[in-house]
């Protein structure tokens, strides 16, 4: 089938690829000529694994074309997915302006009749929106979300644990049962708004999942009690799922934050009180605050204080920095005046552009030293296999933070250090 992609996020792409994998021809629009210009050399301007290397191979195959031209994209096209940003205003609002713009462009350059499925995030108002728009029976709407996780979304998209497909309409039910049958997922028809509500509650229940273990783990520091054995104890009751009942600092990124903010404010502009998720938002927003008690309990003072900050993107296996746990901290030290060291393997070229007064490099060796303090902020596999008694005799002080419960603690204490976990007697 000719598709089209509109937006090459990280949903945008993986799902694009996975979708030429699978033997469709594939083309992809964004509005910015320059994420065009380098996808046409077969280059991504985010690291995500296998995107690359798949993005590459089908470019080269002649499967996958690109476009900064919407009304060339669109012709002949049978399907319009629609993967663009869906960010949220301070309040928590919905900011529907690059999603509103897109359908109206779309709406303008369809020639003739054309599947629109929405694989944004979009609330129950911005769908109403789009529909408005796309009142004409030229377009078949649908509400098709995404699932997909950062560092395994080609993964994710093409092995994808369900397919949820909500829609008014019967043409456009046909044509994406007809296009997703290669896939071996279980498929979900329903209407849009609970497609809607099926992706903002598997997000919420994910968050709230990140935020009932970290008020466990706080509890757990209280008393002296290991989080690690409780998560296990509890996780393995297949009622609960081990799964994301890893105590930490909290959730970052792109959608925990903003899916749940957003389902709260807009549930309240009906009416409804969303009181679970809104306490899971609470507890996530002070949440990495334990990182800055556990340092002051240990130096007192953070004032030029050199802290060693392990890891700035949202999580490990991408160089995304969109709500990232680590910044808030780094937000925090800075008005501590501690003097900061930097590290990640990714994000570090992106994290140069948005902070000053601090060294930041991708070798952890050249950031330990002349610490006083390292603070694990992200869970980046790689840390645990560290050379922590060379890491030792780098830093000037001996107290880790492990902000992401990732380390050795026994090993750590072994060498010397003051481990401080969270929620780890
Ligand atoms: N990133 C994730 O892990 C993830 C997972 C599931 C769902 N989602 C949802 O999917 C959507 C996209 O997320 P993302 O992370 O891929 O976003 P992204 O910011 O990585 O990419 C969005 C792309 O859309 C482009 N764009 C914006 N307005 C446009 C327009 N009018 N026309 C054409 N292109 C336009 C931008 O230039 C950008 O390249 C969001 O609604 C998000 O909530 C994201």
């Amino acid at each position: 089938m000719n598709i089209l992609i509109v937006g090459t996020g990280y949903v945008g792409l993986a799902t694009g690829i996975a979708l030429a994998k699978k033997g469709h021809k594939v083309r992809f629009y964004d509005k910015d000529k320059e994420k065009i210009k380098l996808l046409k050399k077969g280059k991504l301007f985010f690291f995500e694994p296998l995107l690359q290397e798949a993005l590459k191979e089908f470019t080269k195959n002649q499967n996958v074309f690109f476009f900064d031209n919407l009304k060339e994209a669109l012709e002949n096209i049978e399907i319009v997915f629609v993967c663009v940003g869906t960010p949220i205003l301070k309040d928590g609002r919905t900011n529907s302006k690059d999603i509103e713009k897109a359908i109206k462009e779309i709406k303008k350059y369809a020639t003739k009749d054309l599947v629109v499925a929405i694989k944004s995030t979009i609330n129950p108002k911005v769908y109403t929106s789009i529909k408005n728009i796309l009142a004409s029976s030229k377009f078949h709407l649908s509400v098709n979300p995404e699932f997909l996780r950062e560092g395994s979304a080609l993964n994710d998209s093409l092995n994808p644990s369900r397919i949820v497909i909500g829609t008014e309409n019967e043409y456009a039910k046909k044509i994406l049962d007809k296009l997703y049958a290669p896939f071996e997922a279980p498929k979900i028809f329903t209407d849009p708004m609970s497609a809607i509500l099926t992706k903002y509650a598997s997000n919420a229940f994910l968050a709230m999942k990140i935020s009932f273990i970290n008020e466990i783990a706080n509890l757990s520091d209280r008393i002296g009690a290991n989080i690690d054995d409780i998560a296990l104890g509890t996780g393995l009751d297949p009622r609960i799922g081990k799964d994301y009942l890893k105590a930490g600092i909290g959730f970052g990124g792109s959608c925990l934050p903003k899916d749940t903010k957003n389902m709260v404010k807009y549930a309240k502009e009906i009416g409804i009180r969303l009181d679970l998720i809104n306490s899971v938002n609470k507890i996530n927003e002070r949440q990495y605050k334990v990182v800055i008690e556990k340092l002051q309990k240990h130096l007192v003072s953070l004032k030029s204080r050199t802290i060693a900050i392990f890891g700035l993107s949202f999580k490990g296996d991408t160089d995304d920095l969109r709500n990232s746990i680590s910044l808030k901290i780094i937000k925090d030290l800075e008005k501590e005046g501690a003097i900061l060291r930097l590290h990640d393997y990714l994000a570090f070229k992106k994290a140069k552009k948005i902070i000053n007064n601090a060294f930041i490099s991708d070798i952890p060796y050249f950031v330990a030293e002349g610490s006083e303090a390292i603070v694990i902020a992200t869970d980046w596999k790689e840390y645990s296999h560290l050379d922590w008694e060379k890491i030792r005799k780098l830093m000037k002080g001996n107290l880790i933070i492990d902000g992401r419960n990732i380390l050795d603690k026994d090993l750590l204490k072994k060498i010397g250090f003051v481990y401080e976990g969270i929620g780890r007697k």
